[in-house]
């Protein structure tokens, strides 16, 4: 398994610590339950956020120390950033993610391969504001497999306005990053925050070895 990559028209963040790691392991294990799964993904989005909002935006906050007035620094609210969930499986991450930036606004993204065009993505769920311009977008969906789906999203938000797009997921397969690299706008500023990537996709695209279907281990399909 890859430990960490350098690409060099995408950034891509691979966390590489040994607690990541050990929630990893627990997290891939077929006998861990739904709710442990989710506990874990919570966990681990968590710590992904530190990554994740290294460049967010913050302004100047004048408090007072019970020692001393000083200027600290607060998360700034104009724009909010918003965080998007690609449903149903990045709805799982949303909780980690929303207890790390709390004042961030939350959209939702339905997106689903067209099987009659299988390299194609239908939108059939859009909670989003019309105008995404200046904000700060996290988008976030556990498994970056074949990529189709987190290009498709991020284009999305790019034609409402979007230019700072950091996607947020569990996991990825080396082809997923590499379509991503090839197929996102390079007008875009986007990264990825991964905690690790995988060996290869399966014929049946699943991430090898991976954790299984995210969603339904999420959603106890799985138990
Ligand atoms: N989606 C999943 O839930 N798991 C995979 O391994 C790939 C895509």
């Amino acid at each position: 398994m890859l430990r960490g990559l350098t690409l060099v028209s995408m950034e891509i963040h691979v966390l590489d610590h040994p607690l990541v790691e050990h929630k990893l392991t627990v997290l891939r294990d077929k006998n861990t339950s739904s709710a442990t799964f989710r506990e874990l993904v919570s966990e681990l989005v968590m710590l992904e956020t530190y990554e994740a909002t290294r460049n967010i935006d913050v302004v100047d906050c004048p408090i007072e120390t019970p020692i001393c007035p000083m200027v600290g620094k607060k998360l700034s609210d104009h724009p909010r950033p918003i965080i998007v969930p690609v449903l149903r499986a990045g709805l799982g991450m949303l909780d980690g993610m929303t207890r790390m930036l709390p004042t961030a606004e939350v959209g939702f993204l339905g997106m689903k391969r067209d099987e009659e065009h299988p390299t194609q993505q239908i939108t059939y769920a859009n909670r989003l504001p019309d105008d995404l311009t200046g904000r700060q977008c996290f988008l976030i969906d556990p498994m970056l497999a074949t990529g189709g789906t987190l290009v498709a999203a991020t284009h999305y938000l790019a034609e409402r306005g979007a230019k700072d797009v950091t996607a947020v997921c569990i996991l990825a397969a080396p082809e997923g990053i590499e379509f991503v690299e090839k197929n996102i706008d390079p007008s875009i500023d986007f990264k990825v925050v991964v905690c690790a990537v995988d060996e290869a996709l399966n014929e049946k695209a699943y991430i090898v070895p991976g954790l299984g279907d995210a969603g339904d281990r999420l959603y106890g399909v799985i138990d």
